[in-house]
């Protein structure tokens, strides 16, 4: 393995430097840019585990130019994603869960992504539009009636949460219950969610059993929901076993709800903090909304990495990564770099190129296959917010989840009438 090396100290692989200032990360992430297009190349990371009873790594080649994040997403076959994909290691307790096809490389990949890929197109989206807006209509209703309140809480958890469970086939008062294992899941680290191994595998086992349960019901009971789908669905003329469903089901209902709910408060936040681009956006929503919803998650990065393995020997730049190491792609910095986007760290819902973030992924085939609806959710959402609580504003800080993978905020205040 290569000799770590960062500069300033910037420990990538340190819960500790996630839980310092937004401001703190564009600096180090830049400086990591700076020497990487400095001829240096990529710097290479120690891996401390994030959980007590984790695993410690051998350590990360780190990505944070666009365009080695793009080169490394774009080549699946020097770039496995089958020994995980975040950068710590997975522990081996935890496969079943989350063995899902992300960490799946292609012909099987491919095969298993078709099964659920039509559920996800912009035909299928459009056609699900209504619903979404009825939920996204009565959602501001409520804090309307309600007053000030917790942005997170009632509006940008609950309705990609409600949307996903709905195409799932999960009851709406089975929600809560999903949303309580996503935050453990996807909060693995932080100290409301989930700070030992123990912790993560109860969370992860509980959607596991909730999802084969609901499996057996579909097969019995057929409808047209996506658990149903999964549980008749046949590859290579097999279908499905219970693990493969059951980690299928948590991407699905992991993926589908806490990283819109990111994008969408980090949004409200951003617009609170421009007032200028957030009357300039209400004025002329139907042109500009798209626009902006790439903003906020170019801006936001709500996944900040994702990881792979190199199959082989390779170059990528100045860089030489070996067969076995793992190369950690920072979405969050490939997003700031400012050979594609001056002034990255600033929010500009008018940038000529914000299509070309590398929020969803860079254009390999794990782009993320939500992408359509998640820019359908955040559209339809700021829409509502703005066309029956104009005024509404973040009226506090937002208290952010400890988290090198996911850019969460757990908690955030808003007022209804700023005054
Ligand atoms: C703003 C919201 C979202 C962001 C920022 C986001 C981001 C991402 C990223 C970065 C990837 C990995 C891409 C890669 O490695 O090449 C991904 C994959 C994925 N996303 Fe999303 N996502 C969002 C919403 C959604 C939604 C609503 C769903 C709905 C279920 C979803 C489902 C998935 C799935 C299933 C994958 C794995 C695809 C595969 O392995 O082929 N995502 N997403």
């Amino acid at each position: 393995m290569p000799e770590y090396r960062t500069i300033d100290d910037i420990r990538l692989g340190d819960n500790e430097f996630w839980t310092r200032s937004i401001d703190d990360r564009h600096e180090a992430f830049a400086k990591l840019r700076n020497e990487s297009k400095n001829g240096d190349g990529m710097c290479f990371h120690e891996e401390i585990s994030v959980i007590e009873g984790g695993i410690r790594g051998p350590g990360f080649w780190s990505a944070v130019t666009y365009d080695d994040v793009r080169a490394i997403n774009r080549n699946p076959q020097a770039f496995s994603s089958a020994s995980g994909i975040t950068l710590g290691e997975v522990p081996p307790e935890s496969l079943e869960f989350f063995g899902s096809m992300i960490v799946l490389d292609d012909p099987r990949h491919a095969k298993m992504r078709l099964l659920v890929q039509k559920g996800f197109t912009p035909k299928t989206i459009a056609s699900i539009e209504e619903s979404v807006r009825a939920r996204a209509k009565r959602l501001v209703a409520d804090v309307r009636e309600m007053g000030d309140c917790d942005f997170v809480e009632q509006l940008a958890a609950p309705l990609p949460l409600g949307v996903i469970c709905d195409m799932l086939g999960v009851p709406p008062e089975d929600e809560q219950q999903i949303f309580d294992w996503t935050n453990i899941i996807l909060g693995a680290g932080d100290p409301d969610f989930a700070m030992d191994l123990d912790a993560l595998i109860l969370g992860a086992a509980g959607m596991f059993d909730y999802a084969q349960a609901l499996g057996q019901d579909r097969l019995d009971r057929p409808t047209d929901d996506i658990a149903s789908i999964l549980m008749h669905a046949e590859v290579d003329g097999e279908r499905l076993t219970a693990s493969e469903f059951g980690s299928f089901f948590i991407l699905l209902a992991v993926a589908g709800n806490e990283t819109t709910r990111n994008a969408i408060s980090w949004g409200m936040h951003q617009l609170t903090a421009h007032p200028d681009q957030r009357r300039q956006l209400q004025e002329n929503y139907a042109e500009m909304s798209l626009a902006a919803a790439d903003e906020i998650v170019r801006w936001a990065s709500p996944v900040i990495h994702m990881r792979r393995t190199a199959n082989h020997d390779i170059e990528v730049g100045t860089t030489k990564i070996s067969a076995g190491e793992k190369v950690v792609m920072w979405y969050w910095s490939g997003n700031r770099d400012e050979d594609w986007f001056p002034h990255g760290e600033r929010f500009d819902i008018n940038r000529p190129n914000t299509k070309d973030m590398e929020g969803y992924g860079a254009g390999g085939p794990h782009f993320c296959l939500g992408a359509n609806l998640a820019r359908r959710e955040i559209q339809v959402m700021f829409d509502e917010i703005f066309t029956q609580i104009p005024r509404l504003e973040i009226s506090g800080e937002p208290d952010r989840l400890v988290s090198g993978f996911i850019n969460g905020i757990k908690r955030m205040p808003c007022t209804l009438d700023p005054g």
